[in-house]
């Protein structure tokens, strides 16, 4: 248990040392349930987000990118059942007054601070209300949105008149979602606020079971992408009793986290729940006409949806590695190039000799200009350098000795997992990286 601890807390302080992940406004003690991404953070963060996005839109010819709203018509939420039914068990100690969800309790029937007994369980709405406009009344009553899916069923028309889709394609979105968790724990994994990255996919009920197998692989080459192994994500074949009541099949993928195997992404068959529900709320039809076949149907919807924070912590913590490098103890981020936020770090061997620096600087320019994420460092000696794009995970670090000025003989290049160094001609130097990094 305090490995778990250490190596969660190594972490976490890894991220604000080195400017990954602080706490949600730290200097006012902070808020519960919330992360504020610093430089590195936010470019590993857009790094995932790139991938994703590439694989499931940008790659394909059936994938229509949305950026809906996060406030949306509070009927939505009346139609999708989120109003009444988007709950948590709650219950409260009656001697101390801490509040737990029930269903997280080791002793459903004892405080775990004080020792206490709980009141009744009440069912508590994670969404957060909010009010929109300057009246405070019913009417202006708003929610943030729970999910991002909502967001791209409300436009399913839309789309439809604007851009013709024929079954099946999908429509892809990545967004902030908001849920008033409870109990908010372990790091990135459950916050108040967080993004997902989810698809709505559109196809002829007879086609669900061809298509749910299809995105059952993607999720697994998007984790290949982003450097998750294989052997850490489990499929979970959620039971009908614990489905949703409109899901016919959902696969929760889950993942060796630090602290358990715990869900990183799900994979669910939601038929045609979600178009019906607000056809009927809104009266607006959202059926779909096949020409081939003169049919008219509601379609049914595959959803894969994939946290971001998750997703990131999971990278983060299968990258955190402690190792020994000549004679030292060291900690380096075992990141994938292609998430990593610097791709490769240049060095003059010394500060001081002008002609390293002026070439270091045109080395620099030149891999900046071929790879973007690239850092120029002349501070401290170069072992701080190394331990600095260690701790970052940056993949190669370039260095300008007297022989790359005085010889032409070309720079080291510094692996960061082994800490192997080799010499590369300036020549070859984008095309020995780049080759690397996507
Ligand atoms: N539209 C379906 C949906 O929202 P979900 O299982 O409730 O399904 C999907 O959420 C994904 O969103 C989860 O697998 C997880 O990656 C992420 N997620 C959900 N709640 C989260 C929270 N409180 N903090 C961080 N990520 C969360």
């Amino acid at each position: 248990m305090s490995d778990i601890r250490d190596k969660m807390e190594s972490l976490i302080s890894l991220c604000k040392r080195r400017g990954f992940i602080f706490q949600g406004s730290e200097i006012y003690g902070g808020l519960a349930g919330t992360w504020d991404y610093g430089p590195y953070g936010t470019a590993l963060k857009n790094n995932i987000k790139a991938l994703w996005w590439k694989r499931f839109v940008t790659d394909r010819d059936d994938m229509y990118g949305m950026d809906a709203a996060i406030l949306m018509n509070p009927r939505t939420w009346e139609a999708t059942g989120h109003a009444s039914g988007f709950s948590d068990p709650l219950v409260e100690c009656k001697k101390c007054h801490h509040r737990f969800r029930q269903d997280q309790l080791a002793d459903p029937e004892r405080c775990p601070d004080c020792g206490g007994s709980f009141g009744e369980v009440k069912q508590f709405n994670m969404m957060f209300k909010t009010q929109v406009g300057a009246t405070e009344d019913a009417a202006s009553i708003s929610y943030l949105r729970p999910e991002t899916a909502q967001g791209m069923f409300v436009n399913f028309k839309n789309l439809m008149d604007s851009r013709h889709p024929t079954l099946p394609f999908g429509m892809a979105q990545i967004g902030k979602a908001f849920r008033n968790e409870i109990a908010p724990r372990d790091f990135l994994f459950r916050s108040r606020e967080f993004e997902q990255m989810e698809i709505e996919y559109f196809i002829d009920p007879k086609d669900w079971e061809k298509a749910f197998e299809h995105f059952r692989q993607e999720v697994h080459a998007f984790n290949g992408d982003i450097g998750l192994g294989r052997d850490h994500v489990h499929e979970l074949e959620v039971p009908d009793a614990d489905r949703a009541f409109y899901s016919k099949r959902t696969i929760d993928f889950e993942f060796d986290f630090p602290f358990g195997r715990k869900e990183l992404y799900g994979l669910a068959y939601r038929t045609d729940y979600d178009l019906a529900r607000h056809s009927e709320y809104s009266k607006v039809d959202l059926s779909y006409f096949d020409e081939a076949e003169k049919r008219r149907f509601v379609p049914h919807v595959i959803e894969p949806s994939f946290g971001v924070d998750r997703s990131l912590l999971a990278v983060l913590s299968t990258a955190y590695t402690e190792d020994e490098m000549g004679g030292e103890k060291r900690v380096f981020m075992k990141l994938a190039p292609s998430v990593a936020p610097v791709k490769a770090a240049v060095f003059p061997l010394l500060k001081n000799k002008p002609e390293l620096v002026a070439k270091a600087r045109e080395i620099y320019a030149m891999l900046k200009k071929a790879l973007g994420a690239v850092e120029f460092d002349d501070n401290g000696n170069i072992g701080k350098r190394y331990r600095r794009q260690d701790e970052i995970g940056t993949p190669w670090c370039v260095t300008v000795d007297f022989d790359t000025v005085e010889k032409g003989a070309g720079v080291t290049v510094r692996d960061r997992d082994t800490g192997k160094q080799e010499r590369v001609g300036e020549a070859e130097l984008v095309a020995r990286l780049s080759g690397t990094i996507s």
